[in-house]
């Protein structure tokens, strides 16, 4: 039998992200939206691409969770995007209510779901929906890790004008200003960047992808970045569906690890059939331990200031 993968809101980057899943032929994918039509109107017009694309796959929409169930892997992007001037963290409020919904909807249909979160703030978010799903930390994961360092690599392959092929690159820490490029780890053709670019460079690159997000919503000015961030959810699950034990940077709920504890935040994650295997833990300089700390302390602030959700129901 085929997997089905849910995605929970059907607009920018639920949409895409069933459009990257449909188009590699990884699963059934149901787009579940509050707005009647949209996941239906999305769903249909992706279905009918695929016979040109020569792929088997089933695409739904609905506005409700019944086509849901027995789902293998829930995404969940319903919530607001940023608009200008606005933070990730603005968001919190409104979109902990939304997802607290989603969560509670899905997981009572697909409760063997992994779950991976996506609406902003993150790592906050991914608190939210622990909470309310019960479930454990192996079926709890965050995409953004994945995109933010999609985001370092692009800029690292611009700047030595090398392939991106050539390029690794890792991010740690919250999705959010805070979050740690860590250069040392940074590789062109298995070389650290700090061996091939100087200190000012290197700060520069940082610095633009620390505000990735930020620099595609001043520029859409009505929304946010949604095809890369889609294409790095489609690559966690694809990870997971065809366990390969991948090793990707994702947010997770740590216990002790990195010295940090029942807290989300991104780290090097193996990813497999049962959603999360292993944190990889790698060395840090006390400079990186230190600026990990700070990311974790902004996403403990936004923790604190969540709304107590419902337990799943
Ligand atoms: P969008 O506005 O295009 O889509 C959001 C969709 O959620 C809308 O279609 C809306 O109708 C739907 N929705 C709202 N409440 C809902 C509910 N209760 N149930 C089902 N659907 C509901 O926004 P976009 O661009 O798709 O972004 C979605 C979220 O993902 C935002 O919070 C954004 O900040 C976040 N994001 C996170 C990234 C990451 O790296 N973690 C990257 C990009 C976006
Ligand atoms: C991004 O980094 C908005 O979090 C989203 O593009």
């Amino acid at each position: 039998m085929r997997k089905k993968v849910s995605i929970v809101g059907a607009g920018n980057v639920g949409a895409t992200t069933a459009h990257w899943l449909a188009s590699k032929g990884l699963a059934d994918v149901v787009l579940v939206d509050v707005i009647e039509g949209i996941p239906q109107g999305k769903a249909l017009d992706l279905q009918e691409a695929l016979p040109v694309e020569g792929v088997d796959v089933r695409v739904l929409g609905a506005n409700d969770y019944s086509p849901t169930a027995g789902s293998d892997i829930v995404v969940i992007t319903a919530g607001f995007p940023r608009k200008p001037g606005m933070s990730r963290d603005d968001l919190l409020k409104a979109n902990a209510e939304i997802v607290g919904d989603a969560t509670r909807n899905a997981v009572k249909l697909s409760p063997n779901a992994i779950l991976i979160i996506v609406t902003n703030p993150l790592d906050a978010m991914c608190e939210v929906a622990r909470r309310t799903s019960g479930f454990p930390r192996e079926r709890v994961l965050g995409m953004a890790g994945v995109l933010d360092s999609a985001r370092f690599c692009t800029f690292i392959a611009e700047e030595l004008n090398v392939s991106v092929d050539n390029v690794h690159a890792f991010v740690l820490g919250g999705h959010g200003d805070q979050m740690v490029p860590l250069p040392r780890y940074s590789t062109v053709a298995g070389v650290p960047i700090t061996e091939l670019l100087d200190e000012a460079t290197i700060e520069r690159l940082v610095k633009r992808t620390a505000n990735g997000g930020a620099e595609i919503v001043n520029l859409l000015k009505a929304g946010s970045a949604y095809y890369a961030p889609a294409r790095s959810i489609a690559e966690m699950v694809d990870a997971i569906l065809n366990d390969r034990h991948k090793v990707l940077p994702c947010a997770v709920y740590l216990q002790g690890e990195y010295g940090l504890r029942d807290l989300f935040i991104g780290v090097p994650a193996k990813l497999g059939a049962g959603g999360l295997e292993k944190v990889i833990q790698i060395k840090l300089t006390a400079d990186e331990q230190a600026a990990l700390a700070k990311s974790a302390d902004a996403v403990k602030a936004l923790v604190d200031a969540l709304p107590q959700p419902a337990a799943a129901g």
